[in-house]
């Protein structure tokens, strides 16, 4: 535990029992956590399906968390543990863990991702294009979550075609049964899922294979990033097996596509409602080019080139995160924000809460990309998560947002349509409800 002079606080409870009116609560109140943390403090303890679940926010909790990584150690309701399977490196801690995300974090290196640039500026064109020769309202949502996976997809795992339609039809079935209760009764969500789960580990399965023969064959470099993870050791500097890379793939299509999804489809939906940080952004955008130069990519956007982009994707993920929160378990007692928390314990760090909560003279509610430039802000931001499991895709999905952000808004001039409900689902991740309807027009300025 952290040295503290003052004596731990007992930790704080609600009155819940079973939890059956707190899970109900959970999944539909979007603001069940800040109602909570508004009426116990900063810490706190609930119980949720019958788990006692710690909930924690702010700058404290979230240091003092990081600093006692020993103590705890990776989480995930059952659902999701047994659809990610038990090789994922998310399913891991220690020395297994690290190695794992060694491995795994080739496909998302400064080279790595310089090669999926051409790729994904492609994506973007094709999407662009689909939107200007719709000739009427689109549904946004759905075509910006297909592009992430397309991302993923192609540009990462180098698939085409009908390898990739099979792959996302199996893919959308296993996502639905995540969040789905977890009884494998048959015509479940969840039985579904874990039969998707077998057909995605055998297709995956394939194409790790085809990688590996195209390198030995010394063919022409795949497209893709596969042969990336070639030679990658387990923890005790052995070859990691086949089925073992398979599981970590299967983990990226879930770690990076709905997230990176919902933060394009809430990033153009919030600039769509608010014209005036949308004009001051495109004040910017005007003086880069579109496309990027070839090879250029990571660099053409970055926060240096474009500081006003910067800081309205912060705001954006800031106000309403991808991943809304991310769990642990102590393993021995840990003390946060100066509360003694007992071993044994599922703890809930709220990400969403925490981006919210900072000095009381500054306004965090509203919408002010400016607060990122100059002084910053006196939240603490983790959209990514921090310490030893941070975001590994992290890079990837800031370029796939850069990217996207300034070819669709260089290109296309966007309207919402009027009568749509355009509050947000919170579970999995945010995105509008209606799915964001809008019209696009081209804009004649394609070339700089
Ligand atoms: C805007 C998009 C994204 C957001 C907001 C996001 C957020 C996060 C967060 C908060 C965590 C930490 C979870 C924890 O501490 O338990 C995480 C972990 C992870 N993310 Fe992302 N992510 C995004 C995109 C991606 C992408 C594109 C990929 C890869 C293709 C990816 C791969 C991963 C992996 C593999 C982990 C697990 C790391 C570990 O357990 O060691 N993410 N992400």
């Amino acid at each position: 535990m952290p040295s503290t002079s003052s004596p731990l606080l007992p930790l704080p409870r609600t009155p819940a029992t079973s939890g059956v009116l707190e899970t109900l609560a959970f999944f539909r109140d979007p603001d069940f956590a800040r109602r909570r943390f508004e009426r116990y403090g900063d810490v706190f303890e609930t119980t949720l399906l019958g788990q006692r679940t710690v909930f924690l926010r702010g700058a404290e909790a979230v240091a003092d968390l990081f600093a006692q990584a020993e103590a705890v150690e990776g989480w995930w309701p059952e659902s999701v543990r047994v659809l990610l399977g038990p090789l994922s490196l998310a399913n891991r801690n220690g020395a297994d863990h690290r190695a794992r995300r060694r491995v795994v974090g080739q496909l998302f290196t400064a080279a790595a991702l310089k090669r999926y640039g051409p790729g994904i500026v492609a994506l973007v064109n094709e999407l662009c294009e689909e939107l200007r020769s719709a000739g009427e309202a689109v549904t946004l949502a759905p075509r910006l979550r297909r592009f992430a996976f397309q991302v993923i997809a192609t540009t990462v795992l180098g698939l085409e075609g009908a390898d990739r339609e099979s792959l996302f039809a199996d893919f959308e079935t296993w996502t639905r049964g995540l969040f789905a209760f977890p009884l494998a009764l048959p015509g479940t969500p969840y039985a579904s899922a874990i039969r998707a789960r077998r057909r995605l580990l055998q297709r995956l399965a394939a194409v790790l294979e085809r990688a590996q023969a195209a390198a030995t064959a010394g063919a022409p470099l795949a497209a893709g990033g596969l042969d990336l993870l070639a030679g990658g050791l387990d923890e005790a500097g052995l070859p990691l097996a086949d089925a073992d890379v398979v599981e970590q793939l299967l983990l990226l299509l879930f770690a990076g596509y709905e997230t990176t999804a919902s933060s394009l489809s809430c990033l153009l939906l919030t600039l769509l409602q608010h014209p005036a940080e949308l004009a001051w952004l495109q004040e910017e955008l005007v003086a880069l080019p579109w496309p990027p130069h070839p090879w250029e990519e990571l660099a053409a956007y970055d926060p240096v080139r474009a500081p006003r982009l910067d800081a309205v994707v912060k705001e954006v993920m800031r106000l309403t995160p991808p991943v809304g929160g991310f769990f642990r378990r102590t393993r021995e007692p840990v003390s946060l924000a100066g509360v003694a928390v007992p071993a044994d314990r599922v703890v809930q760090l709220s990400i969403a809460a925490t981006h919210r909560h900072g000095a009381a003279s500054e306004d965090l509610e509203a919408f002010r990309p400016q607060r990122h430039l100059g002084g910053g802000t006196t939240a603490t931001l983790l959209p990514f998560g921090g310490g030893e499991r941070v975001c590994l895709g992290k890079a990837l999905a800031e370029l796939e947002i850069r990217l996207l952000a300034v070819g669709v808004l260089r290109r296309l001039a966007l309207t919402l349509e009027p009568g749509q409900d355009l509050t947000l689902a919170v579970i999995p991740s945010p995105a509008p409800k209606d799915g964001l309807r809008v019209r696009a027009a081209a804009v004649n300025s394609s070339s700089h």
